[in-house]
């Protein structure tokens, strides 16, 4: 039996998530919004790219519960994107709700998912879904580090000309503007970064990552950035689905690792079956540990205007 993936939230990002993992063929895909009709009609059209793209993936759409249940793996998308002028804290108050009843719903229809969380801000959602859900940490997982290192990751392959293939990079903190790049442990074929480019240019390329979000948002105009987001999030359904044991930077809740306790942030775990089947805890810099502390203290700030009691 293949694998089942829903993706609530059929939105920009919602729907190139479930586009990117229906084209792989190993999962069908459930796809839930509250506008009537929009589901429906965007997994249809994507079912009727099966067979140009050689995909047997069964996608639906739908705007109840009832067709996720089961599912194995449950991105949650839903939600108020930025607009020009908003950060993604500004979205807190109305996600926190949405974020709520998506959280009852999933749980209540499949109560073994891992659970992807995207919605911003993102690690202050991420802890709501936890609280809601009650599902072990391992279980809820946020993605941003993925895309937060994919845009490093493309600023470094364009600044030395080399194919982003050969380029990997870690970023860790929340999702906001305190995010913390690490160049020290970003490489080209294993060499750090910091042996080919001169600190100016990486404080460049560091500084544009951590506003990558918001120089998407200002062209755009209308909503945020989608199509890497969504690649990011498939990223992570094929880790865990296929059991990939991938090495990836997810926000997760810790519990004394990084001397950060009882919040969500972004740090490299392993991503296979069970979910986060390891939280790594690599050595960083007195004033790296400043950096990643300022980070969680933003997010615990966002948490406690949630109240969750
Ligand atoms: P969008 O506006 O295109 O899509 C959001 C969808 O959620 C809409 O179709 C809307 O109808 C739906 N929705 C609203 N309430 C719902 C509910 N109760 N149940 C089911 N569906 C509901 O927005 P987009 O661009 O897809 O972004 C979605 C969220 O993801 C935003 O909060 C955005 O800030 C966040 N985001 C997070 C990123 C990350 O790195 N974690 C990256 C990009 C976006
Ligand atoms: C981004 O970084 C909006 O969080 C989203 O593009």
């Amino acid at each position: 039996m293949k694998s089942k993936v829903t993706v609530v939230g059929a939105g920009n990002v919602g729907a190139t998530c479930a586009e990117r993992v229906a084209e792989k063929g190993y999962a069908d895909v459930v796809l839930v919004d509250i506008v009537e009709g929009m589901p429906q009609g965007k997994a249809l059209d994507m079912l009727q790219s099966g067979p140009v793209l050689r995909s047997d993936a069964r996608i639906t759409g739908t705007n109840s519960y009832e067709p996720t249940a089961g599912s194995d793996v449950v991105v949650v998308t839903s939600g108020v994107a930025r607009k020009p002028g908003m950060s993604r804290d500004d979205l807190l108050l109305t996600n926190m709700k949405i974020i709520q009843s998506v959280t009852d719903q999933v749980v209540k229809y499949s109560p073994n998912c891992v659970l992807i969380m995207v919605t911003n801000p993102l690690d202050a959602m991420v802890q709501l879904a936890l609280h809601v859900s009650k599902f072990p940490r391992h279980r809820v997982i946020g993605m941003s580090g993925i895309l937060d290192s994919a845009r490093f990751r493309t600023f470094i392959a364009a600044e030395l000309g080399v194919s982003v293939e050969d380029v990997s990079a870690f970023v860790l903190g929340g999702h906001g503007d305190q995010m913390v790049p690490l160049p020290r442990y970003s490489t080209v074929n294993g060499i750090p970064i910091t042996e080919l480019l001169p600190k100016a240019s990486i404080d460049k390329l560091v500084d544009r990552t951590a506003k990558g979000g918001g120089e998407i948002v200002a062209l755009l105009k209308t909503g945020s950035a989608f199509y890497a987001p969504g690649a990011a999030a498939a990223q992570m359904v094929d880790a865990i689905l296929l059991d990939r044991k991938r090495v990836l930077p997810c926000a997760v809740y810790l519990e004394g690792e990084y001397g950060i306790k009882d919040t969500v942030v972004g740090v490299p775990v392993t991503l296979g079956r069970k979910g986060v089947e390891k939280v790594w805890q690599i050595a960083v810099t007195p004033q790296e540990e400043i950096l990643l502390q300022n980070s969680a203290r933003a997010v615990q700030e966002l948490v406690e205007i949630m109240k969750l009691k």
